[in-house]
């Protein structure tokens, strides 16, 4: 039996995921969105690039949750995305109830799946799908660490003038202007970052990744990054799906790691068949534990909103 993958959100983000799931043929996939036709249609438009790109899976379209059941993966983009000036938390109230509203119905019709959060504010969004679902926190993934890395190592392989795939790195913390890119734990193929470019470069960098998002959403005016955070997403899926248990960086409910509880936080995890099957606690220098405290503190922030929202 082919594996399967819900899509919730034929957006941007959402329909690119489908893209990528298809030419790499990981799964059948079923597009879901509130606007009526974009599924459907975006859906047939994907099916019909099966016989020029040589991929053999089905690819539907559908505005209820029927077709859906039974996923195996469920990856949650749906909700607005930030327009120039916005912050990813102006999102927070929105998307809340929209994640709300999908989780509900992702959890009746697919009890099992495994979900990928990719609406922003992420970690809230994380916090939000766990909390309706009821999934255990294997279950319940962010997508934010590994489009942050991939922005990192991008601008450092750029500045070095090496390949992308030779830099090593890692960023931990929440999806905001606070991650965490780890600095003393990049490299490029075992050389030590701190080797190859001066302080000032790295900070430069390491400020660039965390306005990665907004430099794109300034270039665009209308809406915010989907080609790499569709890739981030896929990467994620293709680890549970084929059990390569790749190390990523995730947003996932600490349980005391790190000093941190009851927040979703990105950090290093194991993703297999069972979803998180490892949460790795490294050891962080003082420094970089208070960054990393700094970040979960602005994670807080939102979901003590949210806690009070749920109350009301
Ligand atoms: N985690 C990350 O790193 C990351 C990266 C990029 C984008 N995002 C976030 O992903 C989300 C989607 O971004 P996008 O660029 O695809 O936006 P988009 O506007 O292109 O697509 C969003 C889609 O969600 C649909 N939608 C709205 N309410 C819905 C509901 N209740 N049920 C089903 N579908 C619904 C809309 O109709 C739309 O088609 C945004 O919140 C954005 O901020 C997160």
């Amino acid at each position: 039996m082919r594996k399967k993958v819900t899509v919730v959100g034929a957006g941007n983000v959402g329909a690119n995921c489908a893209l990528r799931i298809a030419e790499k043929e990981l799964a059948d996939v079923v597009l879901v969105d509130v606007v009526e036709g974009v599924p459907q249609g975006k859906g047939l438009d994907l099916l019909k690039s099966g016989p020029v790109q040589g991929y053999d899976i089905g690819i539907t379209g559908t505005n209820d949750y029927a077709p859906t059941a039974n996923s195996d993966i469920v990856i949650i983009t749906a909700g607005l995305a930030r327009k120039p000036g916005m912050s990813r938390d102006d999102l927070l109230l929105a998307n809340y109830e929209v994640v709300k509203a999908c989780t509900e119905q992702v959890a009746k019709h697919s009890p099992n799946a495994i979900l990928i959060l990719v609406t922003n504010p992420l970690d809230a969004m994380c916090w939000t799908a766990m909390r309706v679902s009821g999934f255990p926190r294997e279950r319940v993934i962010g997508m934010a660490g590994v489009l942050d890395t991939a922005r990192y190592r991008t601008f450092l392989a750029e500045a070095l003038q090496v390949s992308a795939q030779n830099v090593q790195a890692m960023v931990l913390g929440g999806h905001g202007d606070t991650m965490v890119p780890l600095v003393r734990l990049t490299s490029v193929s075992g050389i030590p970052l701190t080797e190859l470019l001066p302080q000032d470069q790295i900070d430069a960098i390491v400020t660039r990744t965390r306005n990665g998002g907004a430099e794109i959403v300034k270039h665009l005016k209308t809406g915010s990054a989907y080609y790499a955070p569709s890739a981030a997403a896929v990467e994620m899926a293709e680890s549970i799906l084929k059990d390569q248990k790749k190390v990523l960086p995730s947003a996932v409910l600490l349980q005391g790691e790190y000093g941190i509880k009851d927040l979703f936080v990105g950090v290093p995890v194991k993703l297999g068949a069972k979803g998180v099957e490892k949460v790795y606690e490294i050891k962080l220098t003082e420094s970089e534990k208070a960054e990393l405290d700094k970040s979960a503190g602005a994670v807080k922030e939102l979901i003590d909103v949210l806690k009070e929202k749920a109350k009301a």
